[in-house]
């Protein structure tokens, strides 16, 4: 019997870095504020490569690593809510890129949980038996989406791309457990350009934000309540304790956020790796750079059975984990 395997983990992030004291004067922030509200200390900002050359180089690592060829893809998922169109797809363009013609390509748009929801379709595509191979990427480019002009927003957020190499591999199960969830009544505290009908029969007249807009207050106290139940829980049905986790890989919106959660759950924070100083809030990407980053400096090895929670939370809204045994 095979099951479905994280086989390599891959990040590709743009040249430019912003640092806290790069941002654009007329936003009067400054990098003690930035810095002691968020933990985040700069973030990498997109100027030649849109969402789907993002995903596309993560996409080339991850083959490269696994010495494949593209042919060998059985279907490509993106994550984002940045994609470069509304159609095609962003995992359309990737393939198209890359030339993985025999893989079906699909996106899906569940914001900074995004990640978290590709992994749990993937891993059910490939416990379906009819794949075998395919990448989860989430990538986005979270710039373009902000309002330059505030100051609420614009400095919380990067841009950039990560995600896995998942095969159907012999062995022991790595997927020990999910539980994801959604509460669309909550939807409107975090929004992101609308598209508004628009026909010769309408006559327009809402004004909506063509920008991200967050109630930060509303979005804080949803990661409180909501996401840290949804940790408990599942750790709960699974007869672990806190403790018995070796690491639980956050979205990274805010360090705020993760000790907020690490103190509600129990969870110790060293078990709760953190690297928003460096990259920002990626949305859909965060987790798997995270877990790229962790894989790189040794903190967690694929196959070691080391037990990792994987926890996005974001627009929708949206939340879920997947415990895994790496
Ligand atoms: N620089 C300087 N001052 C600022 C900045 C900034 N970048 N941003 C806001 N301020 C000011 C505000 O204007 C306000 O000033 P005022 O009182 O004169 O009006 C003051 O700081 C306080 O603003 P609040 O928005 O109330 O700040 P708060 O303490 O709530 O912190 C924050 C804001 C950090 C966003 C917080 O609400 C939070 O952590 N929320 C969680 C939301 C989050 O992380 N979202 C990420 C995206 S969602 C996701 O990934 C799931």
């Amino acid at each position: 019997t095979t099951y479905p395997r994280i086989t390599q983990t891959a990040k590709y992030l743009p040249d430019k870095c912003v640092t806290n004291q790069d941002l654009p004067s007329w936003l009067e922030t400054s990098d003690e504020w930035i810095l002691s509200r968020t933990g985040i200390g700069q973030r990498f900002i997109a100027e030649t490569e849109n969402t789907h050359e993002l995903c596309t180089k993560v996409a080339q690592k991850l083959l490269k690593k696994a010495n494949l060829s593209p042919l060998d893809l059985d279907f490509i998922i993106v994550a984002t809510m940045t994609g470069d169109f509304g159609m095609p797809s962003t995992a359309c363009l990737v393939q198209g890129e890359i030339k993985a013609t025999q893989a079906m390509c699909f996106d899906i748009n569940s914001a900074c949980s995004g990640f978290v929801y590709g992994l749990s379709l993937g891993e059910k595509l490939i416990q379906s038996g009819s794949y075998q191979k395919g990448l989860v990427i989430g990538g986005e480019v979270m710039s373009k989406l902000l309002d330059w002009q505030d100051r609420r927003t614009s400095v919380l957020f990067g841009d950039g791309a990560a995600g896995v190499l998942l095969e159907a591999v012999a062995g022991k199960s790595q997927f020990l457990a999910e539980k994801l969830g959604s509460d669309g009544s909550r939807g409107q505290a975090l929004q992101a350009r609308p598209f508004l009908i628009n026909n010769p029969w309408v006559k327009q007249e809402e004004r909506l934000s063509p920008y991200l807009t967050m109630d930060g207050r509303q979005v804080f106290q949803f990661t409180l309540n909501t996401v840290t139940e949804n940790i408990s829980t599942i750790l709960k049905d699974n007869h672990l304790l806190p403790t018995d986790l070796d690491a639980c890989l956050l979205h990274q919106a805010n360090l705020r956020i993760v000790e907020g959660i690490s103190h509600k759950t129990e969870i110790p924070l060293a078990k709760l790796p953190v690297n928003m100083e460096r990259y920002g809030n990626t949305s859909a990407a965060s987790i798997p750079i995270l877990l790229d980053d962790c894989v790189e400096q040794g903190i967690l090895k694929l196959g070691s059975e080391q037990k990792v929670l994987l926890t996005g939370f974001g627009g929708g809204l949206t939340w879920g984990s997947i415990l895994l045994s790496l």
